[in-house]
């Protein structure tokens, strides 16, 4: 599904955040171990967190999805062992977190995923699980299909965490929720923390302290208490399209209504505003322990930044679109630390750097990082850009089109729908008009 965006569109109009990817999976998770009667809204009705629900559903969890609400209802045995092999689509988040919660429920199953999954690496998880003393196996290269056994878990353990990854952090604490053990991850650098909130939320006892540039974080067994209701707030990484769309495009103003703004995932606004970004915090509040607002974004002059460090994990997600906000701000932009870009969806320091070059932006690519120099107006070649199936990749290219003196073609945008399935709709509401093509 290749998409073309017309050039120069001036953008106008409100926009409600769609729900947190990294939430949504989550939550699905947790409510079918609480195993009560629950109502979830705000779900992002994406192939991801529909990958993770019917994954759960293959274990017996009995998730049902109606748009964005969910309701799961008590169930009256346990989640159990899957005869048949779970599919988890293109989502990183949902196999990672997958293996630390079927491995602490000692359940048997076989988790794999589409091409661009069956490529990732997944030793990160199930070297420190097997540490723990769960049966976990992947393919001799580290990647999916990853085989989990019924082994048991040891109380007390401990992770010093190789690379800040809270997908990492994540499958260790659940696999400690479901086995209903101790364990502490330490984190060097502070990644995203919505496992640790939500726990929590339903009565938990997870503990963390500052520990040099990162965290520990400690959970402690405890039994969970259900709650009847929980809202998923916006999701910060979809609402960055949208941010950067507003700043760079001509005598622009957008609001983007209920983006979760929990701290450890929404960087990119400290950064945007060191670049010189017009964005207003508006109705700020917490809900289910997150915290969400409105954002008020005007069209602004962007100089260039450098970035690397502990902001890094704070930002990996929105560094594709960063790079478009780059490409238009006076000045460079050096962006360092970044190698984990390299084994996302696709290797997206690459995808960027191609995309930069059809659309004639110099840059320079590092091993870590990339460093852009800014443009006042993209001339791009007639070449269509490839997104290499990656959503962020197609997003962020399709959004070049505000600054572009053509319009901008970008191939296989289906993944888009992976996480912000009503991205085209919303662009065309705000004003950018995208269609399909080829
Ligand atoms: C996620 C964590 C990040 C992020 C991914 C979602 C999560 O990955 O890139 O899109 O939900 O925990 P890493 O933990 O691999 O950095």
């Amino acid at each position: 599904m290749n998409f073309l965006a017309k050039h120069s569109a001036q953008l106008n109009g409100e926009v409600i955040c769609p729900g947190d990817k990294s939430i949504s999976q989550r939550i699905v998770m947790i409510a079918s171990y609480l195993n009560a009667d629950i109502n979830i809204t705000g779900f992002l009705n994406g192939n991801d967190p529909l990958s993770t629900a019917n994954a759960l559903n293959q274990i017996g969890a009995g998730i049902k999805i109606n748009g964005t609400n969910v309701s799961i209802t008590k169930r009256e045995g346990p989640l159990a062992s899957s005869s048949g092999a779970i599919d988890l689509g293109n989502s990183g988040t949902g196999i990672r977190l997958l293996m630390g919660f079927t491995s602490g429920l000692g359940i048997k199953a076989t988790l794999t995923g589409d091409e661009s999954l069956v490529k990732r690496p997944m030793k990160r998880v199930s070297i420190p699980l097997s540490e723990m003393g769960a049966l976990v196996s992947t393919t001799p290269k580290g990647n999916p299909p990853v085989d989990i056994l019924s082994g048991n878990l040891v109380d007390n353990f401990e992770y010093d965490m190789p690379i800040s990854s809270a997908q990492v952090k994540s499958a260790i604490l659940l696999a400690g929720l479901t086995a209903n053990k101790k364990v502490t991850v330490i984190e060097k650098k502070i990644t995203r923390d919505h496992t640790e909130r939500m726990i929590n939320f339903f009565g938990g006892n997870v503990d963390v302290t500052s520990e040099g540039e990162g965290r520990r974080i400690t959970l402690h067994p405890t039994k969970l208490i259900s709650k009847d209701h929980y809202k998923v707030a916006g999701d910060f990484s979809s609402a960055s399209f949208l941010i950067v769309a507003g700043l760079i495009a001509k005598n622009s103003e957008i609001l983007i209504k209920n983006v979760g703004l929990n701290k450890t995932r929404s960087g990119l606004l400290s950064v945007l505003k060191s670049m010189g970004a017009n964005i207003q915090i508006l109705n700020q509040k917490t809900e289910c322990n997150e915290d969400v607002g409105d954002l008020l974004v005007k069209s602004s002059s962007l100089h260039g930044v450098e970035i690397g460090g502990a902001i890094i994990p704070n930002i990996i997600d929105e560094i594709p679109i960063l790079s478009i906000a780059a490409s238009c701000a006076e000045g460079k932009t050096t962006i360092k630390d970044a190698k984990e870009l390299r084994v996302k969806e696709s290797d997206r320091l690459e995808a960027i750097a191609s995309g930069l070059k059809a659309l004639n932006v110099p840059h320079y690519l590092y091993e870590d990082g990339i460093e852009i120099s800014g443009v006042k107006e993209i001339f791009p070649s007639d070449e269509p850009i490839d997104s290499f199936g990656d959503h962020r990749i197609a997003m962020s290219f399709l959004i070049s089109s505000l600054i572009s003196t053509k319009d901008i073609k970008v191939l296989n945008c289906e993944n888009i729908y992976t996480s912000f399935p009503s991205f085209f709709d919303e662009m065309n509401k705000l004003g950018l008009s995208m269609e399909k093509y080829g």
